[in-house]
C-alpha cells in the first residue's frame, strides 16, 4: 500500500466510499450530505484553504484506490482526524495502521503535539483500533443530528 495526496483522478472512488461509510455502514460522525466528486473537489481546496493544515491521502494497491484518511490542524494547533477508511477486503490486514502512522507523522513534523479523533460509540471496531494505536477515550457526546452518541479519543505526541 502506498499513500498518495489527494488529485481529482480519485474524486469519484473517494466519494464513493464516504458515501458507503455515511449510507449504508453510518459510520462517521461529520455532516450528512451526499459526496459527489465535484463536491470533493470544493470540499477540500475549501479545507485547503480555510485550514490551518489539510490532507487527504489516498490508499493504493496494485494501481486501485482501497482507502483513505483525512485529517487537519485546527486553529489551536490541534491534529484532528476527520476520517479513516479502507474498503472491507483490505480491513484487519494492518494497513490502517499504516495509514495513521503516516498522518501522525505528518501532524507531529508539523507542530502537532496532541490528536483528537471523533468516533460513534456503537463502532467498536475501530474504537478498539484507535485504543491499539495510543488513542485514550476523554468523554461521549450526543451527535446534534443522529440519535447517538460519539466518544471523543484523544493521543498525545511524545517527541
Ligand atoms: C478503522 C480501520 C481504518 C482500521 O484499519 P485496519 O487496516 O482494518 O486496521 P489494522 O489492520 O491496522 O488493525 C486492525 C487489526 O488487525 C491486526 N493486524 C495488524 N497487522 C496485521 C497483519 N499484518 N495481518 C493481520 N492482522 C493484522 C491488528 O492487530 C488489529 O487487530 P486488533 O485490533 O485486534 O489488535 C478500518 O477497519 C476501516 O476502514 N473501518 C471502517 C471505517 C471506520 O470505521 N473508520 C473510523 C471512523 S472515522
Amino acid at each position: 500500500m502506498q499513500l498518495f495526496d489527494f488529485e481529482s483522478k480519485y474524486a469519484s472512488d473517494v466519494a464513493e466510499m464516504i458515501n458507503t461509510a455515511r449510507w449504508k455502514e453510518r459510520l462517521f460522525t461529520n455532516p450528512q450530505y451526499h459526496v459527489t466528486p465535484d463536491s470533493l473537489v470544493e470540499y477540500i481546496k475549501d479545507k485547503k484553504k480555510n485550514c490551518k493544515q489539510y490532507w487527504m491521502l489516498i490508499a493504493i494497491e496494485k494501481g486501485k484506490v482501497i482507502g483513505y484518511i483525512d485529517f487537519e490542524i485546527t486553529n489551536n494547533n490541534e491534529g484532528l482526524l476527520r476520517g479513516i477508511y479502507l474498503k472491507h477486503n483490505y480491513r484487519n490486514k494492518g494497513i490502517g495502521r499504516k495509514m495513521i502512522a503516516e498522518a501522525e507523522r505528518l501532524l507531529k513534523n508539523n507542530g502537532c503535539n496532541v490528536i483528537y479523533a471523533y468516533i460513534f460509540e456503537d463502532n467498536a471496531d475501530a474504537i478498539r483500533f484507535l485504543e491499539r494505536q495510543g488513542y485514550l477515550y476523554q468523554k461521549a457526546e450526543k451527535h446534534s443530528s443522529r440519535n447517538k452518541k460519539y466518544i471523543v479519543m484523544k493521543k498525545e505526541i511524545i517527541y
